[in-house]
C-alpha cells in the first residue's frame, strides 16, 4: 500500500472556492503577501495551520449538545479534568482558551528578569510570554535539529543535555524556573523527542532542582514516533506510551486546537500544590473562572472526547503517515524539504529552493505567496520573519528558513494532497523568477501575524 487509508468516513461535507490565478495575484497583494492576511474565501486548500482547523467527530458534534454552560463548575468541565487526569497523569488543571493563554499564566508565576528559560527551539507564542516577564530563551536543541536535511536523526526534537547542564552551571539553577521541552518540536520541522531524551532531561532537571514543563502541544504525535522509531515501544499502545511520556513532566501547556482535535481550548496542568493556586488564582484575571478558563460548556465536552479520540492507534497512523505522503510526493519530485518528515507538516527549506534570495529579503515569506498564487494553497513562513528581533532589535536569522505544509487533523484527502504536490513542483519550476520581500508595515511582536510587505 502506497498509503494509509481513512480510519473515517465523510459525513458532511463544506464546499470551496477556487479563484483564477489573475484574482489570486489581487488577492495576495492586498494581504501584503503575507498568507496570514489572506481572506479564508480565497483560499483552495488552506495548509496554514493544524490549530483549530481540525473536522471534529460525529461524537464531538454530539458533545457540543450537551454543553452545561453554567458560569461554575459545569459538568463538562469535570470530564475535561478527568481526562487530561487519566490520560497524563497530572493532578491538577487549570483551562484556559488555547495555549498561549497557558503560556501566560505559567510564565507569569514563574518567570522574572533574570531568568532563563532552556527550550528544545523556540516557539513564538511560548518565548514571546518568557520575554514580555523579562526572562531570557535559551535553545538546547541537539544541533542537527537546525540542519534541514540530517534524516539519519530519528529524534531531532532531543534535548542537548550537555548544552542544558552547561547553562544551569553558567547562570545557576536557581535562575532556571523550568526547562520547557516541546513534543514535538514545530519550528524544527514536527520532531520528535525520544524516550530516553525524556527521562535524561527529567532525572538532569531533578537533580538540580529544576521543573521540567512539557509544551504537549502535539504529544500524540511525538508518541507515535516513539512507537515507530525506538526500541521497546513498537508493542505498546499509544496511551501507554503517552503515560510514560508524562511520567517525565512536572507539569504541561497544551493547546487543544492540534491534539485535542477542537476548533478552541487549551490549559495548564501540574502535579505543584502551590503552581496549581497561583495559576487559579491568575486564571479568573485573563480566561475566566477556574471551571471553564475560557472555553464554553460544549467547547469542553467537544474537547474531553477529541482527547481520547487522539489516542486511537489507528487514527494516529493515519495522521502521521498522510503527512509523510505528501513528504514523499515532494522529496519525488525534487524539491528539498525538512528530513526526516515530522508530524504535522511538511517543511520547505526556502533557502535551497531560492538560493538567490538572501535571508533578510524574507526567501520563505515569498515562497509561501508564490505557492499561493500559483495554486490557492495557503502555507506558512517559518523563518526570519516568525523569529522576528531580539532585545537589541536586531533579526534574529534562524539557521532554518522554512515554509510549512501544514496538515489539518481529518480534513483533505490524498487527491488534495496530490494537488499541493503539484503545486509545489510547478513553482520550483519557475523558481527563478520569484523576489525577495522588504516589510512596509512591521508590528513590534509576533510580527509575522500581521506584517505587510511587497517585492524588491
Ligand atoms: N506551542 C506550540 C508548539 C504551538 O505550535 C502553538 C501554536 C502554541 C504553543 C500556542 O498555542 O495557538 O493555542 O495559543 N501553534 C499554531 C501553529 C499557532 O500554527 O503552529 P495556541
Amino acid at each position: 500500500n502506497k498509503y494509509v487509508a481513512e480510519p473515517y468516513k465523510v459525513k458532511m461535507v463544506e464546499p470551496l472556492r477556487i479563484l483564477s490565478k489573475e484574482e489570486r495575484e489581487k488577492a495576495i497583494k492586498k494581504a501584503g503577501y503575507n498568507t496570514f492576511l489572506l481572506d479564508s474565501s480565497d483560499v483552495y486548500i488552506d495548509l496554514l495551520t493544524d490549530s483549530g482547523t481540525n473536522a471534529m467527530s460525529d461524537r464531538q458534534w454530539a458533545g457540543l449538545m450537551m454543553g452545561d454552560e453554567a458560569y461554575a463548575g459545569s459538568r463538562n468541565w469535570y470530564h475535561l479534568e478527568k481526562t487530561v487526569q487519566e490520560i497524563m497523569g497530572f493532578k491538577h488543571v487549570v483551562p484556559t482558551h488555547q495555549g498561549r493563554g497557558a503560556e501566560n499564566l505559567l510564565s507569569q508565576i514563574l518567570v522574572r528578569p533574570g531568568t532563563y528559560i532552556p527550550g528544545n527551539m523556540y516557539f513564538t507564542t511560548t518565548r514571546a510570554h518568557q520575554e514580555l516577564n523579562g526572562g531570557t530563551f535559551v535553545d538546547v536543541i541537539i544541533d542537527e535539529a537546525h540542519i534541514s536535511d540530517r534524516e539519519d536523526v530519528p529524534f531531532k526534537g532531543n534535548i542537548d543535555l550537555k548544552k542544558y547542564e552547561s547553562l544551569i552551571k553558567k547562570v545557576g539553577a536557581e535562575n532556571i524556573p523550568y526547562i520547557c521541552v516541546g513534543v514535538t518540536v514545530n519550528l524544527a520541522g514536527g520532531q520528535p523527542v525520544s524516550m530516553k531524551n525524556l527521562k535524561e532531561v527529567y532525572e538532569l532537571s531533578h537533580k538540580y532542582g529544576i521543573r521540567v514543563m512539557f509544551d504537549c502541544t502535539r504529544y500524540v504525535e511525538n508518541a507515535y514516533f516513539i512507537k515507530e522509531r525506538e526500541e521497546g515501544y513498537k508493542d505498546k499502545s499509544i496511551a501507554e506510551i503517552v503515560k510514560e511520556m508524562f511520567s517525565y513532566a512536572d507539569g504541561a501547556t497544551m493547546s487543544g486546537k492540534k491534539d485535542g482535535i477542537v476548533n478552541i481550548g487549551g490549559f495548564l496542568a501540574m502535579n505543584e500544590e502551590e503552581l496549581y493556586q497561583k495559576a487559579t488564582a491568575l486564571v479568573v484575571v485573563y480566561e475566566g473562572m477556574p471551571s471553564y478558563g475560557g472555553m464554553s460548556g460544549r467547547d469542553m465536552e467537544a474537547f474531553s472526547i477529541g482527547l481520547k479520540e487522539a489516542l486511537d492507534d489507528h487514527y494516529i497512523k493515519h495522521r502521521v503517515e498522510q503527512v509523510k505522503y505528501l513528504g514523499d510526493k515532494l522529496i519525488e519530485g525534487g524539491i528539498p524539504i525538512v528530513k526526516p518528515i515530522g508530524g504535522h507538516a511538511v517543511f520547505l527549506d526556502a533557502r535551497k529552493f531560492l538560493p538567490h534570495i538572501p535571508q533578510s529579503q524574507y526567501p520563505a515569506q515569498a515562497l509561501a505567496a508564490e505557492i499561493y498564487i500559483e495554486s490557492g494553497v495557503r502555507t506558512m513562513e517559518r523563518g526570519n520573519v516568525s523569529a522576528g528581533r531580539n532585545k537589541e532589535g536586531k533579526e534574529y536569522f534562524p539557521k532554518l528558513e522554512l515554509v510549512r505544509l501544514t496538515i489539518p487533523r481529518r480534513v483533505y484527502s490524498y487527491a488534495h494532497l496530490d494537488y499541493v504536490a503539484e503545486a509545489v513542483i510547478n513553482t520550483y519550476e519557475r523558481k527563478n523568477q520569484i523576489k525577495g520581500l522588504k516589510f512596509t508595515y512591521e508590528p513590534p511582536v509576533l510580527r509575522f501575524f500581521t506584517g505587510k510587505f511587497e517585492p524588491i
